[in-house]
């Protein structure tokens, strides 16, 4: 039998954590035949809560799971951690300036990085969830110089499966047919979801996107709009922001990066740039990525035409602010 691995959730008394935290314990993040232990952290606000969740865990009785570490403590949440997910954060509230967010987040994602550098089992992997997710992977990048910037990601493969939904809902096909949309840049309406690459395979083959949907309107606006305000549409009919769906694709995201992608398939991932597609290095952006042996590469080579230049550049140049903004937190 394999021996345990450590998932760290962070925020797990929250409601995306309520999701999460079963998911794991079920394997679906790292497989059925791989048991784990569970630690996780919240403020001392959500002890109690955070507690309740322990108990529900304890009551499911999930075969998998061989541990629970439910504390407030971030040394004793960190220590040996195998992968972490960063769910805890601080939201955004009604009146709030971005730059007082940024300032909380800043400073939440730094101390957690230092916990992380100093007590994560090496080799850790990343996955930052909590909003702006891209720039709080960044934070906690720089603060934890010797995790490998290959160990630390953010996810937007919630939006990219949003894109696969939109697609597989307008051609009527299985969503396990359409592959390889990409997300490019941030996890906020500035994002880029390009169906330019993506494929569906139909009874006569794979056929491009483009080529089944015949409707070059829809998929230049209408597509791009509704993935980029899923989250708020989702909040409008909620009342609560996207939880079940952004569990599930936080679970695809470690699977993928862990087990592998797919032969021919791609998913995007928000990660450190090193230039490709002329995105500014120094940030983390999301990419089109393929992954094998517990490592990513981004996709080379994609043909990018001017529409997709000019909003790639765009998401880049909103990334780049919030780089700055978050910067002059720290001063
Ligand atoms: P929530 O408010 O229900 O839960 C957040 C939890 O984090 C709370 O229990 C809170 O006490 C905890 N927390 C706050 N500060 C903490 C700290 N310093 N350390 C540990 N825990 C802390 O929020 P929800 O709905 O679960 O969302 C969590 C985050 O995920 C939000 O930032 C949200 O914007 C983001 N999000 C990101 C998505 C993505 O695709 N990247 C999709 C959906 C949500």
């Amino acid at each position: 039998a394999k021996d345990p691995m450590r998932v760290l959730v962070t925020g797990a008394a929250g409601q995306i954590g309520y999701a999460l935290v079963p998911m794991i314990a079920r394997g679906i993040m790292l497989g059925a035949d791989q048991p784990v232990i569970l630690h996780m952290l919240d403020i001392p606000q959500a002890a109690e809560a955070l507690n309740g969740v322990k108990m529900e865990l304890v009551d499911a009785a999930f075969p998998l799971l061989k541990g629970i570490v439910a504390t407030t403590d971030v040394v004793e949440a960190c220590t040996g951690v195998n992968v972490a997910v960063m769910v805890g954060g601080f939201p955004r509230k009604e009146g709030m300036e971005r730059k007082d967010v940024m300032s909380k987040n800043v400073s939440i994602y730094k101390s957690q990085a230092s916990a992380l550098e100093a007590h994560a089992a090496p080799n850790c992997k990343v996955l930052v969830v909590a909003n702006p997710a891209n720039t709080n992977a960044l934070i906690l990048k720089e603060f934890a110089p010797s995790i490998p910037e290959k160990n630390i990601s953010c996810l937007t493969r919630l939006d990219h499966n949003r894109a696969l939904g939109q697609i597989s809902e307008r051609l009527n096909v299985q969503v396990t047919d359409v592959k390889n949309v990409i997300i490019w840049g941030n996890h906020s309406s500035s994002q880029y979801p390009d169906v330019n690459h993506a494929t569906v395979n139909t009874p006569s083959g794979e056929k491009p996107v483009r080529e089944l949907v015949k409707d070059d309107e829809w998929l230049n606006a209408g597509f791009i709009a509704t993935v980029q305000q899923r989250g708020a549409a989702i909040i409008k009919a909620r009342k609560f922001s996207s939880a079940l769906s952004a569990a599930s694709s936080a679970c695809d995201h470690i699977r993928d990066w862990v087990l592998g992608t797919p032969e021919g398939t791609y998913v995007s991932m928000g990660v450190y740039s090193d230039g490709s597609y002329g995105v500014p290095a120094g940030l983390i952006y999301s990419f089109p990525v393929t992954c094998s042996s517990g490592e990513w590469t981004i996709v080379q080579g994609l043909p990018i035409d001017e529409f997709s230049r000019k909003k790639m550049d765009a998401t880049a140049q909103e990334l780049s602010e919030e780089k700055l903004l978050a910067y002059s937190c720290l001063e």
